[in-house]
């Protein structure tokens, strides 16, 4: 199999190495709009990858898939001449910069018939998979309350904000999309904040540094999200399930960077980031995009769902921008 990939920076080497590990992975063609940035990453790789330049490149180079990781306003793009071309597409999140471009990149793929699975590496978690199981068998009865937590150690460098799409489109879409996945039910109401006592970096592009939302969820149960870019203690990402009979977390481990009072076991070496506590879904991710490519299994994030992440994302950012309570139908297509 002859895979591309578009973005050499910080997911796209973890993407790149991941995918070189495969056996069926024949070739991997790296491209990079700092074409210097992928020839490095191809030359790391051994004789498997090669880099290509300009970017345009990829859709000359007889690929059976591509994988984008570029930054994100270069998504829709990528992943529309990808579709054109009948090339199947794993793209990391978020899928478009805006509503308009997620959208259109799902009728395509969808008219197209050409699989976009989307980076919602999540949903490739043991923990968070194990949660979906309890939950659909009805181990903790009726759900009152769920809370998700994406708390980086720090902010990306100052460079990614401007495309990043803000906290709640590039951070918070995680925890909207795997509330979603785990209860199976959908978010009918949204409120939201945020906070800016960090750099100023993030507010000079209209974002904010730490953000939290309120959702309801269509079957009364309620759901607390909350991110932030300043985490010192280190990457924590969890998911906690209280319900009538019984209460489950995803992503407690004897890393997890909470230290309880009074202290009587300080966290082992806590996870330094996404890469590392996400290691194993991320390969998960991508061996389930070779099988999609190979037509082995059905795409298990496709784009209605980066879409439906996307609407809940948007419908925060507007919630948090005008203090009021927002029905994601007020931001629906
Ligand atoms: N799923 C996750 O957990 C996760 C984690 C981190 C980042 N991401 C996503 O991955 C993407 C990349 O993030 P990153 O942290 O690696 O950023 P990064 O800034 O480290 O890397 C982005 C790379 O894209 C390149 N690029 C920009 N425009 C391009 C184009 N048109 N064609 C090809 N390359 C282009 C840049 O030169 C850079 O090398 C973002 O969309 C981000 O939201 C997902």
């Amino acid at each position: 199999m002859r895979i591309g990939l578009a973005g050499a920076g910080r997911i796209g080497a973890r993407h790149a190495a991941a995918l070189c590990g495969l056996a069926e992975i024949e070739s991997l063609v790296v491209a990079d709009a700092d074409p210097a940035r992928a020839r490095k990453l191809a030359a790391g790789l051994g004789g498997r990858a090669a880099a290509v330049e300009p970017v345009e490149a990829l859709f000359g180079a007889g690929l059976d898939g591509l994988v984008v990781a570029a930054a994100t306003d270069a998504h829709a793009g990528l992943v529309g001449r990808a579709v054109a071309a009948a090339t199947p597409v794993f793209c990391e999140k978020p899928l478009a910069s805006d509503i308009d471009g997620t959208f259109q990149i799902m009728v395509a793929a969808r008219t197209a018939r050409v699989p976009v699975q989307v980076g919602f590496q999540r949903r490739f978690d043991a923990g968070y998979l194990a949660a979906r199981e309890a939950v659909a068998a009805g181990r903790l009865g009726w759900l009152h309350t769920v809370r998700s937590c994406s708390f980086d150690p720090a902010p990306p460098p100052p460079s990614y904000i401007p495309a990043s799409g803000g906290l709640f489109r590039d951070c918070l879409i995680h925890d909207l999309d795997s509330i979603r996945y785990v209860t199976g039910r959908e978010v009918v109401r949204v409120m939201a904040a945020g906070g800016n006592r960090g750099d100023a970096v993030f507010a000079e592009h209209g974002d904010v540094d730490t953000g939290a939302a309120l959702l309801v969820l269509d079957d009364g149960t309620l759901a607390v999200v909350s991110a932030t870019r300043y985490n010192a203690a280190g990457y924590d990402v969890r998911l906690e399930l209280f319900g009538a009979k019984d209460s489950l977390v995803a992503g407690l481990d004897a890393r997890t960077p909470l230290t309880p009072l009074p202290a009587h076991a300080v966290p082992d070496t806590p996870y330094s980031g996404f890469l590392e506590r996400f290691a194993p879904a991320y390969d998960a991710e991508l061996r389930a995009f070779v099988d999609v490519v190979a037509g082995r299994r059905p795409n298990p994030c496709p784009p209605e769902d980066a879409l439906e992440a996307f609407y809940l994302a948007e419908a925060c950012e507007l919630a948090r921008r005008e203090c009021r309570a927002v029905d994601p139908a007020e931001v629906r297509r």
